[in-house]
């Protein structure tokens, strides 16, 4: 059972909605430039326009309100604040962001505000970006406008969103922009810069703000799932083990909850040379208020005379879009595992879908896929919710929006956008969610 006071939210992310790329003095950020330079994203689309949500806001916060929902995550365009991403404050990025957070506060939505959700300021990227001993610096700047100009309305603050992917994808693979394959020591390094400028966007925030805002993270979690019910432990064991990448949770919720790197990563440290200072560990450390978590899926995990093994799922397990595995039980093992190691409350920042689907010749958009993927997940959810503290759960995304690498072709949202004329149709799943939140999550 979900608690009264719930949360139930639907998430964005600015880079993936916002369009409005030139407007004003806004500053370019590393996907505008990907956007622009093509090659690496679907079929060329751009962000450049995609929902047009900075023109169409006031629609899209009447959307949410028909919804019901109570809360809102959506992210700040860092250079869209601070054309140079640091410094000079645009009056432009202040004037959206501030209507923005008006108009949610009139709809009685509550604002849960990303800071940085991948879409780095180029003019900083140009400087180094993470890699540059300053970048801690920058962020804290950044956090401290976002905590004076908006925490009159913002109740919670998400410091970043899945260092796993624009540290990993974004440094190390070359999947995302900038599309970096950095030796593993100088991505290190720049994850390192990342964690330092958590620690010191909290201290800074909370100096500002007191105890009126919460503070957490997001963080992209794929947990490993136990095939039989003896495989619990192995589990949790290979959850969070780094296995020489960036893609654990903990690698970055270690350091900044419990205070140390996870030893695996300390060892993979050492054998590429990379080594900080222990008094860093004092600013990393933070005192966060809440887990955030992504989830769309995890991986079953066994063993097998003797080995760990990772079997290949069975034909008949269904598959999203993404080609992600339905496991609806990393909604009730996910939280498990996360709950038992750092015992904060938890929120799940994102889960969703997506579908191949389109309108209609009705004009509708039947997406009975969604609002199974729905109910299973949430009954998971809700499973864990009788063992642990979780607060809420945003769906992604209330829109459909701009995939990243993939561009256009995904479609995750509740409502379904034209991005030809703009207009927007509620898809049947947003009654279905509608109907959740109604009920707290009793009739699923
Ligand atoms: C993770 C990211 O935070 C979000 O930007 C992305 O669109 C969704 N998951 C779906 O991949």
């Amino acid at each position: 059972m979900f608690k009264k006071n719930f949360v139930w939210g639907a998430a964005t992310a600015s880079y993936q909605i916002e369009g409005g790329a030139y407007e004003a003095d806004k500053g370019r950020n590393v996907w505008d430039v990907a956007s622009a330079t093509q090659g690496r994203i679907f079929e060329g689309h751009r962000g450049d326009v995609g929902c047009d949500h900075y023109h169409r806001f006031k629609e899209d916060v009447r959307l949410m309100k028909e919804l019901g929902l109570k809360a809102y995550r959506f992210s700040v365009n860092w250079a869209r604040l601070l054309p140079e991403g640091t410094g000079k404050v645009s009056e432009d990025g202040k004037r959206f962001y501030l209507e923005l957070l008006r108009e949610l506060k009139n709809a009685g939505i509550e604002p849960w505000m990303t800071l940085f959700h991948w879409d780095y300021p180029y003019a900083l990227y140009q400087k180094g970006g993470w890699l540059n001993a300053e970048s801690p610096k920058w962020f804290e700047a950044y956090a401290g406008v976002c905590a004076e100009l908006f925490s009159p309305y913002v109740s919670h603050f998400i410091l970043i969103n899945e260092p796993q992917c624009f540290v990993g994808l974004g440094l190390s693979s070359g999947e995302h922009a900038p599309f970096l394959k950095l030796p593993d020591a100088e991505v290190m390094r720049a994850a390192h810069h990342v964690l330092l400028g958590c620690g010191l966007a909290e201290k800074k925030i909370r100096k500002i703000c007191g105890s009126s805002v919460k503070i957490g993270t997001a963080q992209a979690y794929w947990p490993a799932l136990p095939l039989t019910e003896q495989d619990v432990e192995l589990a949790r064991e290979e959850t969070f083990a780094c296995h020489k990448n960036f893609g654990s949770v903990n690698y970055y919720t270690d350091p900044l909850l419990l205070g140390h790197y996870p030893e695996d990563a300390l060892a993979w440290q050492r054998e590429c040379g990379f080594t900080f200072p222990e008094s860093d560990m004092d600013i990393i450390g933070s005192k966060l208020d809440f887990y955030g978590l992504n989830t769309y899926s995890g991986d079953c995990v066994t063993r097998e005379n003797g080995k760990t093994v990772y079997p290949q799922p069975a034909p008949t397990v269904p598959r999203t879009d993404m080609r992600w595995t339905v496991r609806p039980e990393a909604l009730y093992y996910g939280p498990k595992f996360i709950w038992e190691r750092y015992h904060l409350p938890i929120v799940y920042t994102e889960n969703g879908v997506a579908l191949t689907e389109w309108k209609d010749l009705d004009g509708k958009i039947n997406d009975d896929s969604r609002i199974d993927f729905l109910r299973r997940y949430l009954r998971a959810l809700s499973r864990a919710a009788d063992e642990m503290e979780i607060d809420g759960y945003f769906y992604w995304s209330l829109i459909d929006n701009f995939e990243w690498a993939e561009g256009f072709s995904k479609k995750f949202g509740l409502i379904h956008v034209d991005y030809e004329t703009g207009e927007r149709t509620p898809k049947k799943s947003a009654g279905f969610y509608r109907h959740v939140i109604e009920t707290n999550g009793e009739d699923l």
